[in-house]
């Protein structure tokens, strides 16, 4: 499967194509400057020894992907949804986006949509939409010969597109479970500002969640 993954020359879209490359999926990493993600890229290249990784500009890393991953900050959405609008058609778009605002004494800043994830659907009607991945934080990811002690909770509108994010958190380790419809994002994005601080009231990195009884 080729997966692009937009604003992937951040830390949190450089973590999962770590991982996902070395589950032999082809990656295409997107960024606002094409030379930018194909640097990027390189990086990846070398440090993984895996070739499959390439770099472009957000909008022909879109239109590339089976699967189109949204790792941007969630005030990047609004400018740079619109111009990939068409390479999504269709497809599973998977939101990563959490919206945070640091400094302020509101961590969780959510916006109009609801969800950083509904504002991708709304930024994208033809997508299908899945918010996932929030609670696995960047450095967890990139460091790939660790297992990730963390469930993978994901909601969206779509089952089949609910699979595949379920499939790709799997193959990494992760244990998937469905939160339902796409307007249960909210309270998903918001776990991660709880994750935030317990990271830094406990100074940790790594805080994850794991529901029980299931
Ligand atoms: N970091 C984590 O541990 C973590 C964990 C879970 C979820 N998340 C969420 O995942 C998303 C990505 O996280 P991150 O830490 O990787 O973010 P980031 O490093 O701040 O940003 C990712 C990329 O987005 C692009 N970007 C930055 N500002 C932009 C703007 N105003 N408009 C359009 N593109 C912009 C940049 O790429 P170019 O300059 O190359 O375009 C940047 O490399 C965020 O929503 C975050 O809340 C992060």
């Amino acid at each position: 499967m080729k997966i692009a993954i937009l604003g992937g020359t951040g830390k949190e879209g450089f973590g999962l194509a770590a991982r996902w490359v070395e589950l032999d999926h082809a990656i295409v990493i997107g960024s606002r400057d094409a030379e930018r993600a194909r640097a990027k890229a390189a990086e990846l290249r070398a440090a993984t020894g895996c070739q499959s990784i390439t770099g472009a500009s957000n909008r022909d890393a879109a239109a590339e992907g089976d699967v189109v991953v949204v790792a941007l900050p969630a005030n990047g959405l609004a400018s740079t949804l619109p111009d990939v609008r068409d390479g999504c058609r269709g497809k599973v778009v998977i939101s990563t986006v959490v919206p945070l605002t640091f400094g302020t004494s509101r961590l969780f800043t959510p916006p109009a949509a609801g969800s950083s994830a509904e504002e991708v659907q709304a930024l994208l009607p033809e997508a299908r939409v899945v918010a996932a991945f929030h609670h696995v934080a960047a450095h967890e990811l990139s460091e790939t010969e660790h297992e990730i002690d963390c469930d993978l909770l994901y909601c969206g509108g779509d089952a089949d597109a609910k699979q595949v994010a379920a499939t790709l958190g799997a193959s990494m380790g992760l244990r998937p479970l469905d939160i339902g419809p796409l307007t249960n994002a909210g309270p998903l994005e918001g776990i991660t500002a709880v994750l935030a601080t317990v990271n830094r009231r406990y100074k940790l990195k790594n805080a994850g969640i794991k529901i029980t009884g299931v």
